[in-house]
């Protein structure tokens, strides 16, 4: 051999050398790399399986996983590191292993580990296994991650779900119990008002029944009296002195027959006699009759307003609204006192709140009647519309006069008030519309 060859040899197993060194330093970086990048990860651990000689390569991360000693890496067969895993995910593991070496394809699966001290923990894998090329041995390697932070949250999200639909079933339970509450509770409040409508009118049949016979059997009283009397005096052949009785017992048929009059217009709201009139001039043609109906000690005062309005009504109906007016003020005042009539042009809001109905905005001439008289509880003011209400002994009353005159006035298209107050009198307002003549063509 030459010198210059074998310089030449001496070259090229130096350059083999540096080229081995290089690349043993290469391959050093690279698997430092992936060391420093899995650390960092901090849940990731790899596995190496030799499966020809059934030796289990780790990193420390994942023999920790399955509570192996890192040490041992390398030197263990595989079903040291399944011991760690939960006995109920050990069969389904072991079989996708199988499946993945005897297919020679890839792997993902989800299993749970069981610590010595019974916690478990849930790991995600991942792997391949590569066909054993001639001379080289098949293995199966991958890398595995602790996902057990996300199984609880996935956990939380569940049971809240579960519970959630149990508290919507729950609330909805309590709300169709609430309900059902009251539902009964309305039922209960019809019933008790069904009740009360009865009872008040049970209260006004009596009334009627009450008052409204003795009267009748006052008159009917008189009447019978009036017979009886004169069938006694014929049989005694005093023919001539039977003329009084017939007159007390045509008076008492004739009470009798007026107040089923009364009785009629009431229930049946008789149809008013229209007619254009001046008010001013109703109320002075009946001044005679105020006074001779208003008794010795009560002083008349009548205060007609100026150019008052002329109304639609009928004349008949308004006289004896405002004489039943007057004999109220005539019994309120026994011992004497002031009863002044007034008439005026007034205007109502609709606002006005002394009546029971709502009012139509607009004119109205009013007709008042006041007294200083005894004036009216606020119990007895809330029922002196009622038909049959009265505080007047038997015979006396038949508590419709201002019944007839609050359907007077709802009729006329008007409204009527009290005001009262008990000890000083009262002030009773008839206000009827406004009556316009239509232009004449
Ligand atoms: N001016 C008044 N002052 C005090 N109380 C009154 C007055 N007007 C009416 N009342 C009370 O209102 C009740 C009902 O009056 P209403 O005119 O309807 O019947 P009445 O006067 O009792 O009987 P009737 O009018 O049939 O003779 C009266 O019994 C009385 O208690
Ligand atoms: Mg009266």
């Amino acid at each position: 051999m030459t010198a210059a060859k074998t310089s030449r040899r001496r070259r090229t197993a130096i350059k083999l050398r540096q080229r081995s060194l290089a690349s043993r330093k290469a391959q050093h970086d690279t698997e430092e790399r992936l060391q420093l990048a899995l650390t960092a990860t901090n849940g990731v651990g790899t596995w190496d399986w030799n499966i020809d000689q059934d030796l289990f390569v780790t990193d420390s991360r994942f023999a920790q996983m399955h509570g192996i000693e890192p040490q041992l890496s390398g030197q263990l067969p595989i079903t040291a590191y399944l011991q760690g895993v939960h006995p109920d995910d050990r069969a389904l593991l072991t079989r996708t292993i199988k499946d993945c070496v005897t297919r020679n394809g890839e792997y993902a699966q989800e299993y749970r580990l069981q610590n010595l001290d019974g916690k478990v923990r849930w790991i995600f894998a991942r792997g391949r296994c590569f066909s054993g090329g001639p001379g080289s041995a098949q293995r199966f390697m991958g890398a595995a991650l602790d996902i057990t932070e996300r199984k609880k949250t996935e956990q939380a999200l569940l049971n809240l779900n579960e519970t959630l639909e149990e508290r919507v079933a729950q609330r909805t339970q309590a709300l169709a119990e609430a309900n059902a509450q009251l539902q009964r509770e309305m039922q209960e409040r019809e019933r008790a008002e069904e009740a009360l409508r009865h009872a008040q009118k049970m209260e006004a049949v009596g009334q009627l029944t009450g008052g409204i016979a003795h009267d009748f059997n006052n008159m009917l009283t008189g009447i019978l009296g009036s017979l009886d009397l004169m069938k006694r005096y014929i049989a005694a052949g005093r023919i001539t002195e039977v003329g009084r009785f017939t007159d007390a017992a045509v008076s008492s048929a004739q009470r009798a027959a007026a107040l089923t009059h009364r009785l009629l217009s009431f229930s049946r709201r008789q149809s008013l006699d229209r007619r254009p009139l001046d008010p001013n001039q109703l109320v002075s043609s009946l001044q005679a009759l105020f006074s001779s109906t208003k008794g010795a000690n009560i002083d008349l005062h009548v205060e007609l307003g100026e150019d008052v309005w002329a109304v639609n009504t009928d004349s008949g109906q308004l006289e004896s609204a405002l004489l039943n007016l007057i004999i109220n003020a005539r019994d309120a005042m026994p011992d004497g006192g002031e009863l002044v009539v007034r008439t005026a042009n007034t205007y109502l809001t609709d606002s006005q709140s002394s009546t029971l109905e709502p009012i139509k905005a607009g004119e109205y001439v009013m007709f008042e009647v006041s007294d200083n008289g005894a004036g009216m509880t606020p119990q007895i003011l809330a029922k002196a519309f009622d038909p049959f209400f009265t505080t007047k002994p038997v015979g006396q009353g038949t508590g419709l006069g201002l019944s007839m005159i609050y359907g007077f006035a709802q009729q006329s298209g008007g409204h009527v008030s009290i005001i009262s107050e008990s000890g000083s009198g009262t002030r009773v307002r008839l206000h009827l519309p406004r009556y316009l003549e239509k232009t004449q063509a």
